[in-house]
């Protein structure tokens, strides 16, 4: 009964998943305003800036998964609400906050990067640039994130029609560009990426297995059902002729 009790209260999930995700920002808000960020206030800043902006990342990327996962685990205990696909749309919704978030996040960082770290000084950002190649891996997803971000709205989604979910498998290069970014910035000998790798590797492997159709072989869900784009639109529908009627 879950399912059908998180669907019939998801405004409050939708808050409480808002609240949640703002939570590092303002917090670290706080802690610059008492002025309490530590020894070096600019690598806390950079560091938990960059680290929300991936983790949110990884919990937009999950959200696929969990809605099939969810979908599986209803089935095989028989429950009487949330077998279908789409029984769980209302995640895909989660998904374009979550998504939103990581891109909040991203934007922050790179300002703290520009104000604090380059001064506005774009002459010292180019030689960042030059001599530091993560800064390029970070810009790099940072520029994946632009569109991502502009076309989350159910107009873009309408008018995108198909190219909507290839524009949106843009999510996985800026994956791949944040790990780059991340493992490069390293010392040799420092592993502190590897949780944040396991889990992109699972994810970005379980995009490749949907998307060559063994899983759907598997699990029996076919490609149509479980069509982002229809969820996302059809999820919309209901939230506004819930809040019409
Ligand atoms: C213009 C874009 C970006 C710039 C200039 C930038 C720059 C930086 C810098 C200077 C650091 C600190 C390095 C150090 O501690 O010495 C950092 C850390 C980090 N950045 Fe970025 N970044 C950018 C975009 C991104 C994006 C898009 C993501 C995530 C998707 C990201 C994730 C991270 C992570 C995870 C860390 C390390 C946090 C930790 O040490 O725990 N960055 N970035």
């Amino acid at each position: 009964m879950l399912a059908a009790w998180l669907k019939n209260h998801f405004d409050a999930v939708w808050r409480s998943v808002f609240f949640a995700s703002a939570f590092p920002g303002a917090y670290l808000a706080y802690l610059f305003q008492t002025e309490d960020l530590g020894s070096n206030p600019l690598a806390t800043l950079m560091q938990n800036t960059g680290r929300s902006s991936l983790v949110l990342l990884s919990i937009t990327l999950l959200v696929t998964p969990l809605r099939r996962w969810l979908s599986n685990l209803s089935k095989l205990t028989h429950r009487r609400y949330g077998k279908r696909l789409a029984d769980w749309n209302w995640l895909i919704k989660l998904r374009r906050q979550l998504g939103l978030w990581c891109f909040f996040y991203a934007l922050l960082h790179a300002g703290v990067y520009v104000n604090f770290d380059m001064a506005l000084d774009w002459q010292q950002g180019l030689r960042d640039a030059r001599e530091k190649p993560y800064i390029v891996a970070g810009l790099a997803g940072l520029l994946m994130l632009v569109p991502l971000a502009v076309t989350s709205t159910q107009r873009m989604i309408r008018q995108l029609g198909r190219n909507w979910r290839r524009l949106h498998s843009l999510t996985y290069a800026v994956a791949i560009a944040g790990l780059l970014h991340f493992w490069w910035m390293m010392k040799p000998g420092l592993w502190t990426p590897w949780p944040d790798t396991l889990v992109l590797l699972i994810l970005l492997g379980y995009r490749v297995l949907l998307r060559t159709g063994i899983l759907a072989r598997w699990d029996g869900f076919d490609g149509q059902e479980s069509s982002d784009r229809a969820a996302l639109l059809q999820q919309t529908r209901e939230t506004t002729e819930g809040k019409t009627s």
